[in-house]
């Protein structure tokens, strides 16, 4: 046999091999944890809910290899056309499914038949027109629909027979136009709510509907040209919220018993367009029942002369009049009125508190959301002693006199956000509030026993207001508090003194982001602020504005020894002090994001015994091999996108033992040797998944910048004898397998290569000891370098020492395939010289040649690489050349002397390394 077809033979092998890999890697896949454009959330290995979501990615088609796992998958706002058959045939765990904002016109018969578990499934927004028959198929478990938003015009009639588990469906704003065609949906058995508002009906009418009894108790005929509704049998007795709003057709009310709709609570005829006198005629169905009617976007006039006879509706407790333009409202309007415990009088024009709310001492909700009120008078919310919840933000409220809250008694949450409040109001009354929100007015400090009274709040949120000071003990009497939020103010390191937060021995959560804090330097503070919080479980620092906090000092945390969450992004810290965060050992979650550390070490990490989640994301990290140092031994959740990282090596991950997630994306990742464990270990990990591991891109080297980190061909990396066992035993199986059916099928191929795999083993034992190899050496280059071979090596080795070298440009055999010249080449030659400068790393270093020289050097267990330098690359521009580094590492190799230095021990050095024969390696 020629050395020609053993080199081909040599290539089949390899070949067969990396197809066999790609098999192993394949079935993995199915099970596998990096899922081509998708994120999985929830991990494999703890056996949670498996989320799936490959949302917002401009797709086209449904992802394959969606892991058989999966609970939960969305597929929302994508491009995708239509649901194929096999789209989500082995989902049978999967119970919820989102497709909506995309562009599907087709489901194919039984696509969602494997889907035995689904609860619910959503196709809104869509441009579905026809609900064929065999749509729903199996989807027996299925409680939600979701179809609104679509071109839907026809349902075949048997098409949600299926559907035994059905409670809700969506139907609103689609092109139905006869309530026949949607008929069949009122018959399923578990059927509770049916939306089919902005279709087309023009009538509704219970004989096309049933003529049993059903069970549903919401429909939704909002915004339909409704000219007739009609009910002429009790086929409703639990239907308690009906929405009527916006009917844009003078409808025709025909309830012949008023018994029939005798348990709607729930009315809603928001912007009706009937009459006065239809309207009060309808309202009359519901004398008994009704407990909460919305009449919004009526007009104030409509509204205003409806309200008395509505009042006479003794069972009302909730009246809606949000955006009737109301200006005011009398105490004679409202007279009948007192039995409501909620009024939403939010979206309209009331320049005051209006009086007839003092003579409505039941209210338990009072809703005023944006009005204009400007003021609140001392007797506005007089007798109100039962009021819960008062929500009055968005107005204008500049002044509250004293007082104004006296009767308040009961009040536990009051929201007066986006007002013009100045300090002060709260050191009186209010002695139940729980919740005060006080966003976006006027502050701009905080004094001492301003908020006092408060004895039972829990939570005060102060944000976006202008505080930039915070008086000692202003925060005296809030024991109960939990939850304090004062982001975006003006606070600076001075206003947070440790006084200020010493009575609020059960915080929780203390929010300090987007104000002026900043400290000059890491050294102790006197006076750490958080020293009394010893319950703090989240703590908001981040996006200090201006400069950023610049330091942390060391003890900033000090006394924080529940917190578990930290949020610590873009504060322009550059280190870490490695006592940082030994105040904090129960942290589950520190984010850094977006900072400028010039060096972490690891070590700082070392006190955070039980973190989780770690957010190390736009650093500008090159490497993450001080996380090795750090002992993380729980993390869980590891964020680093939007750095410099290049290469990710096995010591690394191997450090992180109970690490499901890492998100790589946006670095600087390097695509040759060095990653070839991490590429394996992406695709081949069940345990920890790669966020969009498929989407990772190379940034290195240059010709394959762009390019997926995935595609790199890996399989000729690993020279590794360990490697190399595990694929044969794992192979062999197959290759056993295998061979008995290939030989059924390629039978003469096969008798082929066999005698060609004997005649290469046989070769490898015998006929190489015979020396008769046609070269010294195969020179491996970079075509930059193509002088110095030329100038200087060609004729110093060929004329000088007499070496017989083979050169591409000269030995190759023209007309050839260039890999079979490449492999005769390497394996005619006694030794390979490889020829190295930053040109060859870049473009030469994953090529061929150099492959099957070291497959050679495995394969022989021969020393034929000889490495010549010809400039000098510092050790740590070589890191991301893993094999070379170990190449380097166990071998001696020789430099290029600089210029003007003499050469001649340098081609003495060479002229030894091409002498040595047969010198075993290792
Ligand atoms: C992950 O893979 C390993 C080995 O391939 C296997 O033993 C283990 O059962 C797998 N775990 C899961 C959760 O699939
Ligand atoms: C369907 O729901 C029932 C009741 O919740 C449950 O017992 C059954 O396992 C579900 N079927 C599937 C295939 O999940
Ligand atoms: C039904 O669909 C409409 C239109 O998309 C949407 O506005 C509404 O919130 C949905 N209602 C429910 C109860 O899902
Ligand atoms: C109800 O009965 C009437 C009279 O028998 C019939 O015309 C109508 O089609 C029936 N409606 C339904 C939905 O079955
Ligand atoms: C009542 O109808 C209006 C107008 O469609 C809508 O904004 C509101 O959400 C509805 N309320 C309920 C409880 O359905
Ligand atoms: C409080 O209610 C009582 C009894 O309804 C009434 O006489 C009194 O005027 C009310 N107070 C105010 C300030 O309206
Ligand atoms: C990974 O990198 C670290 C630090 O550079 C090094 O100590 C370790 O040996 C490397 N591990 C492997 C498997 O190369």
């Amino acid at each position: 046999m020629s050395k020609r077809e053993r080199g081909l033979c040599f290539i089949k092998y390899c070949s067969l091999t990396s197809w066999l890999l790609y098999c192993c890697v394949f079935i993995n896949l199915v099970n596998g944890y990096t899922v081509k454009n998708c994120t999985v959330r929830g991990a494999l290995k703890y056996a949670e809910n498996i989320n799936v979501l490959c949302n917002k990615r401009s797709l086209h088609f449904v992802p394959g290899n969606i892991p058989d796992k999966a609970t939960h998958l969305d597929v929302s706002d994508n491009l995708i056309q239509k649901i194929k058959k096999e789209n989500f045939s082995q989902l049978s765990n999967l119970k919820n499914l989102s497709a909506q904002h995309n562009r599907i016109r087709e489901v194919e018969d039984g696509a969602f038949s494997s889907l035995v578990a689904l609860q619910e499934l959503n196709l809104a927004c869509n441009k579905l027109t026809d609900i064929l028959g065999g749509m729903f198929q199996n989807l027996g478990n299925l409680t939600v629909l979701h179809l609104n938003e679509n071109l839907i015009t026809n349902i075949n009639f048997s098409a949600f027979s299926p559907l035994i588990s059905l409670k809700k469906v969506n139907l609103t704003r689609n092109h139905l136009n006869t309530i026949s065609k949607v008929q069949p949906l009122f018959l399923l058995p578990q059927l509770q709510e049916v939306h089919v508002g902005i279709n087309g009906f023009t009538s509704f009418q219970s004989s096309e509907v049933s003529n049993i009894s059903l069970r549903l108790k919401v429909l939704d005929l909002s915004k339909n040209p409704l000219k007739v509704f009609s009910i002429t049998a009790d086929i409703f007795p639990l239907l308690d919220n009906l929405i009527l709003a916006f009917i844009t057709e003078n409808m025709t009310w025909d309830v012949q018993d008023k018994r029939y709709l005798k348990s709607v609570q729930h009315l809603n005829v928001s912007g009706i367009q009937l009459p006065l006198e239809k309207i009060t005629d309808l309202l009359q169905t519901f004398n008994s029942s009704l407990a909460s009617l919305r009449l919004h976007s009526l007009g104030d006039v409509k509204v205003r002369a409806l309200i008395r006879n509505v009042c006479l509706i003794s069972s009302l407790r909730f009246l809606g009049l949000q955006r009737n333009n109301i200006t005011s409202i009398s105490k004679d309007e409202m007279q009948f009125c007192t039995q409501l415990t909620e009024l939403d009088l939010s979206h309209n024009r009331l320049s005051s508190v209006p009086a007839v709310v003092r003579s409505l001492p039941g209210l338990h909700l009072l809703d005023l959301t944006f009005n204009n009120i400007t003021n609140i008078s001392r007797v506005d919310f007089a007798n109100l002693t039962q009021l819960r919840t008062l929500q009055i933000f968005g107005n204008k409220i500049s002044l509250i006199e004293d007082f104004a809250f006296k009767d308040l008694k009961a009040l536990a949450t009051l929201m007066i956000g986006s007002n013009r409040l100045p300090n002060g109001y709260f050191k009186k009354d209010l002695p139940k509030l729980e919740s005060l929100d006080l966003s976006n007015n006027k502050l701009d400090s905080l004094c001492r026993g301003d908020f006092e009274s408060l004895k039972s709040l829990k939570n005060l949120s102060l944000p976006d207001n202008k505080i930039s000071s915070i008086e000692a003990g202003a925060f005296n009497g809030l024991t109960n508090l939990t939850f304090l939020n004062l982001q975006s103010n003006k606070l600076s390191q001075s206003s947070i003194k440790e006084s200020v937060f010493s009575s609020l021995p059960n915080l929780k959560t203390l929010l300090l982001n987007n104000n002026h804090i900043s400290y000059d330097n890491q050294e102790a503070l006197a006076q750490p602020p958080f020293q009394n919080l010893g319950k703090l479980k989240t703590l908001n620092i981040f996006s200090q504005i201006n400069t950023g906090m610049r330091h942390l000092p060391l003890n900033l945390f000090m006394g924080l020894r529940s917190l578990e969450e930290l949020q610590a992004e873009n504060l322009n810290i550059n280190s870490l002090h490695p006592d940082t965060f030994t105040y904090t050992p129960s942290l589950l979650e520190l984010d850094l994001n977006r900072n400028n550390f010039n060096s972490l070490t690891g070590t700082e990490f070392l006190p955070l015994r039980v973190l989780k989640t770690l957010h190390l994301s736009k650093l500008g990290l090159q490497s993450l091999d001080f996380l090795i140092n750090a002992n993380l031994s729980k993390l869980r959740l590891l964020h680093v996108s939007k750095n410099r990282i290049s290469v990710i090596n096995e010591t690394l991950i191997q450090s992180l033992p109970t690490l499901i997630y890492i998100d790589l994306q946006a670095n600087s990742l390097s695509c040759d040797c060095s990653n070839a464990w991490f590429v394996n270990w992406t695709i081949r990990s069940n345990e920890t998944q790669v966020e969009s591991g498929y989407e990772l891109t190379c940034n290195y080297p240059d010709k394959l910048k762009g390019h997926k980190l995935l595609d790199l061909d890996v399989g000729s990396c690993n020279v590794d004898v360990g490697f190399f066992c595990f694929i044969s035993t794992t192979t062999l199986v197959s290759l056993t397998l295998l061979s008995s059916f290939l030989f059924h099928f390629l039978k003469w191929q096969v008798i082929y290569a066999y005698y060609l795999l004997l005649a290469f083993l046989h070769d490898n034992k015998q006929q190489r000891k015979l020396n008769d190899l046609q070269y010294d050496a195969f020179i491996s280059y970079n075509v930059h370098d193509e002088l110095w071979v030329m100038r200087e090596l060609l004729p110093q080795l060929e004329d000088e020492q007499g070496w017989k070298l083979c050169l591409h440009h000269r030995d190759f055999e023209p007309g050839k395939p260039i890999m079979d010249n490449i492999v005769d080449g390497i394996y005619n030659s006694r030794k390979t010289i490889c020829v190295i400068s930053r040109h060859y790393l870049e473009s030469e270093w994953c090529s061929r040649e150099i492959q099957v020289a070291s497959f050679r050097l495995f394969d022989e267990k021969k020393d034929v690489l000889i490495l010549v330098f010809l400039e000098n690359i510092p050790s740590h521009q070589l890191s991301p050349y893993y094999r070379m580094k170990r190449l380097i590492q166990k071998k001696t190799y020789l430099s290029w002397p600089k210029p003007g230095e003499d050469t001649r021990v340098f081609w003495q050095k060479l002229r030894v390394a091409l002498e040595t024969k047969d010198t075993s390696e290792e």
